[in-house]
């Protein structure tokens, strides 16, 4: 049997801007998902998924794919079926998924388990391959089954710590990041990504010009971000966190508890901002008064997440 595991991501600075070709920064956070296969010495596929309610699920592996999959299954099986397109295997495998974090959180549960499975099949069957070509794998797998996304998260999940990311011409740069003292809070209201994303693709359509304004000064906040965050000038950092947010406003995705939360933050803080697509999902802030912070979170109804930033990206366990 091969466990792997790989880690979720928050989106620090440049969401959005991020799939239009713009830099983003993401960091991993310690809550990781667990994925364990065996081969079966059959031709089924089965998984379980009990986090999110899928029990026994099984079918050929010549079946594998196809439209109205249960949504538990379908980043892992799409995994399956172009790994084994590229590298035909008679024996069919049992897989177990385990979560250390709600999906409800944004923080890249998908990419995350897709990441952890492609790596732990490449140990199973002996098909070694680079972290570029897991990258490849896996971001062609979401890809399909989602429609949309830049690939950061998958980036974040192979390699973890903190990144500076453009989607193409793919720039995968590891930032050296000291300490990361940011809070971060949990609106309680599920977002969806794709949803989001194709609201601003509907957004570029009809306003093109403000639009991509937006995007090239989310893109230089993004810049500015790296050097603060070298530097570690978390004044700095707060400062630029206050005008991404502002226009990730702009751009309507954020939402009243997006705002109440970030709003309490920053009247204590250096700065907040969503992160991730909006609409709900978490926020960051940062600033010298953690105490004072998490308070403002919670007074404002928000949940404060107790995450480590920077860990460990996918691993063998
Ligand atoms: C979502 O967490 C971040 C977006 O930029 C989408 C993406 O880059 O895939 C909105």
């Amino acid at each position: 049997m091969v466990v792997a595991s790989a880690p979720g991501k928050l989106v620090l600075f440049g969401e959005h801007a991020v799939v239009y070709g713009y830099p983003c920064i993401v960091t991993a956070v310690n809550r990781r998902m667990y994925v364990e296969v065996e081969t079966n010495g059959t031709d089924v596929f089965h998984m379980d998924a009990p986090d999110v309610g899928l029990y026994a699920y099984s079918k050929t592996i010549a079946d594998l794919g196809g439209e109205g999959l249960p949504k538990g299954v379908r980043f892992v099986e799409e995994v399956y079926r172009r790994f084994l397109d590229a590298h035909p295997q008679k024996q069919g495998i049992n897989v177990v998924t385990r979560s250390e974090f709600s999906a409800d959180y944004g923080f890249g549960s998908s990419s995350a388990v897709t990441v952890a499975f492609a790596r732990a099949l490449t140990e199973l069957y002996k098909v070694p391959m680079s972290e570029d070509e897991l990258f490849e794998l896996c971001y062609e797998s979401v890809l399909k089954v989602q429609g949309v996304g830049s690939g950061f998260d998958i980036a974040a999940a192979i390699w973890g710590g903190t990144i500076y990311f453009i989607h193409s011409p793919r720039l995968i740069e590891r930032i050296e990041v000291k300490t990361l003292p940011l809070v971060v809070g949990y609106t309680g209201v599920k977002a969806d990504t794709p949803t989001l994303v194709r609201m601003v693709a509907h957004r570029m359509s009809q306003k093109k010009e403000l639009t991509i304004g937006i995007m090239e000064q989310i893109s230089q906040i993004t810049q500015r971000a790296r050097v603060a965050l070298e530097a570690s000038d978390w004044k700095m950092l707060g400062g630029l966190m206050v005008d991404n947010h502002a226009l990730l406003k702009k751009l309507g995705v954020s939402s009243d508890e997006l705002e109440r939360l970030v709003e309490a933050v920053f009247k204590v803080g250096y700065g907040a901002k969503l992160s991730g697509a909006g609409g709900g999902d978490c926020m960051i802030g940062v600033g010298k008064d953690m105490e004072a912070m998490k308070q403002g979170i919670e007074m404002a109804g928000g949940k404060v997440l107790p995450v480590e930033l920077q860990a460990e990206g996918v691993r063998l366990e």
